[in-house]
């Protein structure tokens, strides 16, 4: 009798949990209504089947418990039975599938009126393309794919030359125009997902998928990975801004094409940033080799793509603007002297060529614990040697002064640095160090990186 109880509760409470619960499916926004059609049907269905089995058995129990001198009899076949229930199953998972079939073959079939996107995956962000005026995406190739054509795009191919390229998580695309997205991976198996569009996508390396949708209301979307595809995979998001169209016109103008990114001056001009860096120099050293009692770090031996990125995000206040980041703020002021994009990229040209300068350390602990959680928390993306990795977005550690690591660890943890939405690396940072839970933990870990080099 208990059981019986227990059964019909137990159907009670999950129809009860099914209607009232919080945990629903985001408001849509995109015109992939069809899906949540289809899942919907899919729980009616399985609901109605769950329903059923688990009162038929709290029935059955009831009806047939143990009675003294009751004997059941064997009955091995019943034709009329089986014939019942092998068509109503049928017919059941018929109804859950079938729309699926349609939904699905619409869902990777794009209207021809759909413009291009692609999306590039990899361990542990997300790159878009867009093509230029010809509206052609040009060719890829993996053996194109360096630090300065990150992409991989084939240099000899006239359509991909006006191709806009995207260094960010985060996409735009205009409200009410359907989009046909490419998806690449360059390393392992990803999935783009953005729940609020109802369309996910798996990224298979070696091959090229596709799938379309329309924006249908303006707004900020989460993209999330769908596969498991690494250490850092809880930290592979990124984000769809929807918008009017002329504001993503504008957004999409303030991008480079990959012809631009392949001119020297995108590559900065050393000589224009020696002039530049005179005003820096009183801080970070003639040498750029840094100056504790000024707080300021260390810049020789930087990679100019990290420079760069670090310069840009003081300018732009998406680095520096936290009221806890006293040195970041006096760094944000100082990006005056800096007027655009141009003379950041100058000056990091000139930063990356200085020779590298020997740091003295100042922080001891346990190398061995430190050694342990570098392994788990650092070395994926900066290497096993610190030297970082451009791939990953991870700049070098090793060589750096340890007391300007230490204070970077800590301000990423207690998100003084790195929570800014635009700052998509940084997010990655605040979410990683959660594992290094103490102080002790972050001093052994920079003792480690210390032994590095
Ligand atoms: Cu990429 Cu998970």
């Amino acid at each position: 009798m208990v059981l019986v109880v227990i059964l019909v509760l137990l159907v009670l409470g999950t129809v009860i949990f099914h209607f009232a619960s919080p945990w629903w499916f985001t408001p849509l926004a995109s015109n992939w209504g069809s899906i949540d059609t289809t899942i919907n049907i899919t729980f009616w269905i399985t609901g109605l089947v769950f329903v059923a089995v688990n009162l038929f058995m709290a029935y059955a129990i009831f009806k047939f418990k143990h009675k003294k001198g009751q004997k059941s009899h064997y009955e091995p076949e019943n034709k009329k039975l089986e014939i019942w229930l092998t068509g109503i199953t049928a017919l059941g998972i018929a109804i859950m599938l079938a729309p699926g079939l349609f939904v699905w073959a619409s869902f990777v079939k794009a209207p021809s009126d759909a413009q291009q996107v692609e999306v590039v995956g990899k361990q542990w962000h997300w790159m878009y393309r867009f093509p230029g005026e010809d509206g052609e995406l040009g060719r890829t190739d993996p053996r194109f794919v360096s630090e300065h054509n990150p992409f991989g795009l084939d240099p000899q191919d006239p359509a991909g030359q006006d191709d806009i390229l995207v260094f960010s998580n985060i996409l735009h695309l205009p409200v009410g125009q359907p989009h046909k997205f490419w998806l690449r991976s360059q390393d392992v198996l990803h999935n783009f997902a953005v729940p609020h569009f109802r369309a996910k996508m798996d990224l298979v390396p070696g091959t090229v998928t596709r799938m379309w949708l329309e924006p249908t209301r303006t707004g900020t979307f989460d993209v999330v990975c769908m596969q498991l595809c690494g250490t850092a995979h809880h930290a592979m998001r990124g984000k769809v801004v929807v918008q009017e169209q002329e504001d993503f016109d504008q957004w999409l103008a303030s991008h480079p094409t990959f012809a631009d990114t392949q001119s020297r001056a995108y590559r900065g001009d050393q000589d224009i940033g020696r002039a530049l860096y005179a005003t820096c120099a009183s801080c970070h050293g003639q040498q750029g080799e840094g100056n504790q009692g000024l707080n300021a770090p260390r810049v020789a031996g930087l990679d100019q793509w990290y420079l760069e990125r670090q310069l840009a995000y003081y300018k732009d206040r998406v680095r520096g603007y936290n009221d806890g980041d006293t040195y970041g703020q006096q760094m944000a002021a100082m990006m005056a002297v800096l007027p655009d994009r141009q003379a950041i990229r100058n000056v990091s040209a000139y930063m990356a060529a200085m020779p590298e300068t020997q740091v003295t350390p100042t922080i001891t602990g346990n190398t061995a614990r430190g050694e342990r959680l570098y392994r788990n928390f650092c070395s994926d993306c900066h290497g096993s040697d610190g030297s970082g990795n451009y791939h990953t977005n991870a700049p070098r550690i090793s060589g750096q002064q340890d007391w300007y690591l230490e204070r970077q660890v800590t301000y990423f943890r207690d998100g003084i640095r790195g929570l800014h939405p635009q700052d998509s690396h940084g997010n990655q940072m605040v979410m990683l160090v959660q594992g290094l839970r103490d102080e002790q933990a972050i001093r052994d870990v920079v003792a480690y990186i210390n032994t590095l080099d």
